[in-house]
């Protein structure tokens, strides 16, 4: 499984926090930048990483900005994205098990690299339960194929 990673200005620092986890647990990532602090419009880099995962390039996405908040209104618009702003581990467990989350956005100005890290680690061991709530996400996807 690669997973893409991607931040803003805001996220820039916990970006690379969170991509040395990644090196260090060897988990292939595709890091699709920023590469500075130079300030950057957040749909910019949220919109072309969530349309890498919903066309399948990438399993998974991580994508922080300097709330998260920006990135995951503009990542859910993409169809197929179930994004997830989570800055706490317990959230972090549920979307995946519950929403299937397929994208994880947080705040580089929220929070800290070592609750960050943690968060990643949850998020990218915890797996869908389906059932009950592979309804509750179907019933997602057909409102968006109805409303194309
Ligand atoms: C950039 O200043 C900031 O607005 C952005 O990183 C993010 O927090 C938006 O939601």
């Amino acid at each position: 499984m690669t997973i893409a990673i991607t931040s803003d200005h805001g996220g820039y620092e916990l970006k690379k926090e969170i991509v040395k986890y990644l090196d260090k647990n060897n988990i292939r990532y595709k890091d699709l930048g920023v590469f500075s602090a130079e300030s950057v419009d957040y749909p910019d880099i949220a919109i072309p990483c969530a349309e890498s995962v919903a066309r399948g390039e990438f399993k998974k996405g991580i994508i922080i900005c300097g709330t998260g908040i920006g990135v995951c209104i503009a990542a859910n618009k993409v169809k197929g994205i179930r994004a997830a702003l989570c800055h706490d581990t317990f959230s972090a467990r549920m979307s995946r098990q519950h929403n299937n989350a397929n994208i994880l956005t947080m705040g580089g100005r929220v929070i800290g690299p070592s609750l960050a890290t943690e968060i990643v680690d949850v998020w990218l061991n915890s797996e869908f339960e389906g059932d009950r709530h592979q309804r509750r996400v179907d019933k997602i996807a057909d409102y968006e194929n109805r409303n194309i």
